[in-house]
């Protein structure tokens, strides 16, 4: 095996361009390019292993196949690292986020409990891996505050995991764009995958623009339910649940799917929630007139309200939520976008409720929904 070779460092005309970007805006730049997340492991100099999470991991070449990753020169393991002849680049499994955590934290010992087997040269390999690389280092060359390693690759194996992914500070989940594109647009009011595919992006925006929490919600087999929401910067602890089953009569999601479902479907769970209203216990509506005439002005309005709601199990401080519904091109509902605030600061004359409704009708059109 050769020694690693140095490569000579970047010129210095090219520094000066640098100095107008801001370091901020560059992290926040970078954070919109997503990566995977790796460990890479190898051996100190007494051949303890050590490892470390790392996302500047990158393709290079095929033929011969080459890898690369960068490490900050400050890192406590620089040393180590900078004088390996091999790593392992271990691709971390979707269901590893705490392993993840752990090699990215300082002062443990990082392989304390974890199941790893010895690879070639007997470096690490991290069980439940979604990919390992097994490499020589080829090349090492100085970036700035980073030392790049070139790696040749000696063996490989995939075990068909799922990939973590990260991006933006956030670790996430990744799912094919492939499957938008198979699914129909939701038959009846079950939201279909496409709806949710093209969702969520929507409440990406709607939570950057306006920095309140949303969600979204679908009719699910015991009614309305939520299955996904972003928090605005202001949390609202509220004890939210991806699959929290939610009132009809009680929650903004629950309403317009009470005010645009078919009738068939919404009339079991309005008369238990009515005869609850009755006997003093749930939302205000004791009598199925009330319930017609509330549910007739969400249609009019074309938004489901709650305000300053206190749920059951779910907060204790005073929230408003709007939601607003989703159609598909058959013009059946198939989500309700939801906005939530803090009682106090968040009402109906928000100009970021307007913004909700304008999303959900975007959201239709691109379904399909004409009118
Ligand atoms: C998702 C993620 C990706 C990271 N990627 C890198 C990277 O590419 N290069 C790097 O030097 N540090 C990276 N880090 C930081 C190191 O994992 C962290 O600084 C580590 O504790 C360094 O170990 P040491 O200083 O004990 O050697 C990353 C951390 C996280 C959470």
């Amino acid at each position: 095996m050769n020694a690693p070779a140095t490569l000579a460092p970047p010129p210095a005309a090219a520094v000066a361009a640098e100095a107008a970007i801001d370091p901020l805006e560059l992290r926040r730049c970078l954070g919109s390019f997503v990566t995977g997340v790796t460990v890479v492991t190898a051996l100190d100099d007494e051949g303890a292993p050590l490892g470390m999470t790392v996302n500047s991991f990158n393709s290079v070449s095929l033929d011969p196949p080459l890898i690369v990753w960068s490490l900050r020169n400050s890192a406590g393991s620089y040393g180590v690292y900078s004088r390996a002849r091999r790593f392992v680049v271990n691709i971390l499994a979707e269901d590893q986020i705490e392993v993840s955590n752990r090699f990215a934290r300082s002062g443990s010992d990082r392989f304390a409990g974890l199941a790893w087997s010895r690879g070639i040269g007997g470096l690490p390999l991290i069980d439940g891996c979604a990919a390992t690389f097994e490499c020589s280092t080829e090349a090492t060359h100085p970036g700035g505050d980073h030392l790049l390693f070139l790696g040749r690759v000696e063996r490989i194996v995939g075990s068909g995991r799922k990939p973590l992914a990260f991006g933006a500070g956030k670790y996430m989940v990744v799912h094919p764009y492939d499957n938008a594109k198979n699914a129909s647009p939701g038959t009846s009011n079950v939201a279909s995958l496409n709806a949710v595919h093209l969702a969520r992006p929507c409440l990406e925006d709607l939570n950057r623009e306006t920095d309140k929490t949303v969600g979204l919600g679908v009719w699910g087999n015991c009614g309305p339910t939520l299955i996904w929401w972003i928090e605005g910067s202001q949390p609202l602890d509220l004890r939210l649940r991806c699959g929290m089953v939610l009132p009809l009569l009680g929650s903004a999601t629950g309403k317009v799917f009470a005010a645009y479902s078919p009738p068939e479907i919404t009339a079991p769970y309005l008369e238990a929630e009515i005869a609850a209203a009755a006997r003093g216990e749930g939302s205000d509506f004791a009598s199925r007139a009330a319930v017609d005439a509330h549910l007739a002005a969400v249609r009019e309005r074309r938004l489901g309200a709650i305000s300053d709601a206190v749920l059951t199990d779910i907060n204790e401080r005073g929230v408003s939520a709007f939601s607003a519904p989703v159609f598909d091109a058959s013009g059946a509902i198939v989500l309700a976008l939801t906005m939530m605030g803090d009682a106090r600061s968040f009402d109906a004359a928000d100009p970021a409720v307007e913004r909700l409704a304008d999303a959900a009708r975007r959201l239709s059109a691109r379904l399909g929904f004409q009118r």
